[in-house]
């Protein structure tokens, strides 16, 4: 059962975008702030082992930094080849300047 978990605080984000959270040795997801709205989904691109926290972000979109792929922060769902698959998203909420995610 998904649960709310503390990934990250506000003030992390002052100078940069983006998060790698290690949820747990299964689960690692990248926290974005995009337009001053959080967004998780899941760390790994679905096409190959390639992290997404360090691709390349436009509007919302995040750019796979291996072989190009282009997924949606805010529904996971991939935008072209050559991934096939979407990649899991979570859902983010802010309390008292801490960031949770449904994980
Ligand atoms: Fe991301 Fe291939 S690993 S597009």
């Amino acid at each position: 059962m998904p649960e709310w978990k503390e990934i990250a605080t506000e003030a992390e984000f002052t100078a940069r975008d983006r998060k790698l959270v290690e949820v747990s040795a299964e689960l690692q997801i990248g926290l974005f702030k995009v337009n001053g709205e959080y967004f998780a989904v899941d760390a790994w691109c679905s096409h190959g082992r390639a992290s997404l926290v360090h691709g390349e972000v436009e509007d919302h979109e995040v750019l796979c930094p291996l072989h190009g792929a282009r997924f949606d922060l805010r529904t996971g769902r991939h935008l072209c080849l050559p991934a096939v698959r979407p990649v899991r998203r979570y859902d983010v909420k802010v309390e008292n300047g801490t960031i949770l995610a449904l994980v």
